[in-house]
C-alpha cells in the first residue's frame, strides 16, 4: 500500500499565518503538524508517499525532503491550483499506478496513528474504507450515514441538515477503482472536486465501502483554535528534558523541555512547556501549555496556553493567554494597565498593547 498525504490547499481558516506559510507546517509542541503524519504512516508499515503541495511547495520541500528522516520515500506532486481532495487524487494518478492506498489529508492529527486501520482495510476487500468519529457539530465535515453492519449508505460533504453525527476525519483507504470515481464526478457548490462526491459514486455503483469509527483523540488542526488544542494534546503526552541553560533563579514545575541553546534567567516555568532551541526567557512567567519556538524572546511578560512560532518577541506584556503569534513577531507593551490579552497575530506583525 502507498499513501497520499495533502498538503496543498488555501488554509483559508488559518489566515494571516497562511499567507506566508502552509498551514500543515504550523506546529504543534514546535514540530509541524505534517511530521506527525508521516510518522503514523511510516509506523503503519508504508514506505512510499505522494505528497501534494500548492504555492507553499518550496517550503515543504524543505521541512520534509526526500521522506528518508522519517524512513520513508516521499515524491512531491505539484498541485496548480487548490481544486479539491478528489483533484488531489486525480493529479497523483501516475505516482498512485494500479496499487491501494492510504488517502492523509495533511492537517489531520491523530495521536495515536493509523496502524490497525490500515491493517484492517489491508486485509478486507472494501473498495473503500473511511475513518470516521462522531462530532458535535457535523455540518463543517463531510458526514456518513451506515447501517448495521457498518457499511456506508450515503456520504454528504458538509450538509445542512446532517443525517449523522459521524465525521469523515481525512483518513481514507482506497483500491484503485477511485480513479474512476474521481474521474466521473463533477465539481460541487464550492468549485470543488469532493472526494466525498467520489466515494459516493462509488456507493451508487453497488461497490462496498466500509465506515470505522473511533473515539480515539483526534484533530482537524485548519483553524486556530484547533491547533492550539492539538498542541496543548503532544504537550500532555511530552517527557521533561533540559538541555539549554536554566539559572538557579529561575523555576521549573512539571514537565519542562528545554533545548539545547535556549537560555532561562529569573524566570518561572510551569509545565507542560516547550522551549525551542536559541529561545531566550528572561524575568518571565511560561506555562501551562505553551510552545515557545525556536529563537525567540520573551521578556517581563506572563504566557500561558499559547503557541509562539520562530523569532516571536514578547515583551513587557502583563498577561497572554490562548494565543497564536506569528513568526518574527513582535508584542509589547505600552506604559499602562494591566491586563490578559488574545492574540491572533500573522507572521512579521507588530503589536502594542495599550492595557
Ligand atoms: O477535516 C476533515 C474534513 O476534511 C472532512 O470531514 C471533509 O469531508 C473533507 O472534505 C475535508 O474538509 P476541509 O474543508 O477541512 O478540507 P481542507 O480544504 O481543509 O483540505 C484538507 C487537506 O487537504 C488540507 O491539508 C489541504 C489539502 N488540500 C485541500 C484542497 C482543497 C489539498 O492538498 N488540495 C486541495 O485542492
Amino acid at each position: 500500500m502507498k499513501a497520499l498525504v495533502l498538503a496543498g490547499g488555501t488554509g483559508s481558516r488559518l489566515r494571516p499565518f497562511t499567507h506566508t506559510r502552509a498551514k500543515q507546517l504550523l506546529p504543534l509542541a514546535n514540530r509541524p503538524v505534517i511530521h506527525y503524519a508521516l510518522r503514523a504512516i511510516a509506523d503503519a508499515g508504508i514506505d512510499e508517499v505522494g505528497m501534494v503541495v500548492g504555492s507553499h511547495a518550496d517550503d515543504l520541500r524543505r521541512s520534509v525532503g526526500d521522506g528518508s528522516a522519517f524512513g520513508l520515500g516521499v515524491t512531491h506532486l505539484r498541485q496548480a491550483k487548490p481544486l479539491g481532495l478528489a483533484h488531489a487524487v486525480l493529479i497523483a494518478r501516475d505516482f498512485l499506478a494500479d496499487d491501494d492506498f492510504l488517502l492523509y489529508l495533511g492537517d489531520t492529527y491523530l495521536p495515536d496513528g493509523v496502524t490497525s486501520f490500515v491493517r484492517r482495510a489491508d486485509q478486507g476487500a472494501d473498495a473503500a474504507r473511511l475513518l470516521l468519529t462522531p462530532v458535535a457539530d457535523p455540518t463543517a465535515f463531510g458526514v456518513a450515514e451506515l447501517d448495521a453492519g457498518g457499511r456506508v449508505r450515503g456520504l454528504e460533504e458538509k450538509p445542512d441538515r446532517p443525517r449523522s453525527d459521524l465525521a469523515l476525519i481525512g483518513v481514507y483507504a482506497f483500491t484503485p477503482v477511485v480513479h474512476e470515481a474521481v474521474r466521473a464526478i463533477r465539481p460541487s457548490g464550492r468549485g470543488e472536486l469532493e472526494i466525498t462526491h467520489a466515494v459516493q459514486w462509488m456507493i451508487d455503483q453497488g461497490l462496498t465501502v466500509r465506515g470505522e469509527t473511533t473515539t480515539r483523540p483526534w484533530r482537524d488542526t485548519g483553524s486556530v483554535e484547533d491547533l492550539l488544542e492539538a498542541n496543548r494534546h503532544v504537550l500532555d503526552r511530552m517527557e521533561g528534558s533540559v538541555e539549554g541553560k536554566v539559572d538557579p533563579r529561575s523555576v521549573l514545575v512539571g514537565r519542562v523541555r528545554i533545548e539545547e541553546g535556549a537560555v532561562v534567567r529569573g524566570s518561572r516555568i510551569v509545565g507542560p512547556v516547550v522551549v525551542g532551541a536559541g529561545a531566550v526567557i528572561s524575568n518571565a512567567s511560561v506555562g501551562p501549555y505553551t510552545a515557545v519556538g525556536e529563537d525567540c524572546r520573551i521578556e517581563d511578560s506572563a504566557i500561558a496556553f499559547s503557541v509562539l512560532l520562530r523569532g516571536a518577541c514578547v515583551e513587557g506584556a502583563a498577561r497572554i493567554e490562548g494565543s497564536l503569534i506569528g513568526r518574527e513577531a513582535v508584542v509589547t507593551a505600552a506604559p499602562r494597565l494591566p491586563g490578559a490579552h488574545r492574540l491572533v497575530i500573522g507572521d512579521h506583525s507588530k503589536v502594542q498593547l495599550t492595557s
